[in-house]
């Protein structure tokens, strides 16, 4: 079923759906838009990298392994809402002054991280064709995508940097990435251990 082609269709409509809930929402929020739009976009990039990250473990589970066909589409996403994101701050809160936007990349932690995850993310989508990966070989391919990670840390650190003490959102994600991470430290042990076994 997780293989059909039709799942794929549902799947990549509903990363289309934060997209289209914000066009609609765009005209009713009259208060603090700029502000809803930079969390309502945040909050989906954080959460499209996370479910990508996600599904490296998941797909070990038997019945779950179809969920690798999703795993690029939800990837591209993440880029997508995170470029999303950026625009949406450079251009309407910003607008484009050249000093805020080196005082903000140059001593603002919370910034550094945020710009950091997403060029973190650009070159695994830049990579992400199938031209791409038959280019590159296996190893070096994986190897670069596991920049995922990276921007994952990234990205959790730029919403605890946010500094709004109130939410235990940040937390959670926080603790979900060292979840993963552990998870990959663990097969990665696994797999160097029957690797020396069969030796
Ligand atoms: C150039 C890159 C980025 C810029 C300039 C930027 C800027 C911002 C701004 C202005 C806010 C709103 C802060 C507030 O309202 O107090 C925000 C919040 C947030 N950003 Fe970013 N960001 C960037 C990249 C990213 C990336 C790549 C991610 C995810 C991986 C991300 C995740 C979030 C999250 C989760 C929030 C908090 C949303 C909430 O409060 O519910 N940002 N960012």
């Amino acid at each position: 079923m997780l293989k059909s082609r039709w799942t794929y269709y549902l799947v990549f409509l509903a990363c289309l759906m934060p997209l289209g809930y914000l066009a609609w929402m765009w005209p009713q929020v009259r208060i603090n838009r700029i502000e809803y739009v930079a969390r309502f976009t945040g909050d989906w990039t954080i959460g499209f990298l996370m479910a990508s990250l996600a599904i490296t473990p998941l797909r070990r589970i038997p019945w779950l392994n179809g969920l690798i066909a999703f795993r690029r589409t939800i990837g591209l996403f993440a880029f997508f809402y995170g470029l999303l994101h950026a625009f949406h701050y450079y251009q309407f809160d910003v607008q484009w002054n050249w000093d805020i936007m080196k005082e903000d990349l140059t001593i603002r932690r919370f910034f550094i991280a945020g710009m950091a995850a997403l060029l973190l993310m650009l070159p695994l989508a830049v990579t992400s064709t199938n031209w791409a990966i038959r280019k590159m070989d296996g190893k070096r391919w994986q190897n670069l995508h596991r920049l995922a990670y990276l921007a994952g840390i990234a990205g959790v650190a730029h919403y605890l940097w946010q500094g709004k003490a109130a939410t235990m959102y940040p937390l959670i994600y926080a603790l979900l990435l060292t979840l993963l991470l552990g998870v990959r430290v663990m097969l990665y042990i696994q797999k160097s251990r029957r690797q020396m076994s069969v030796r």
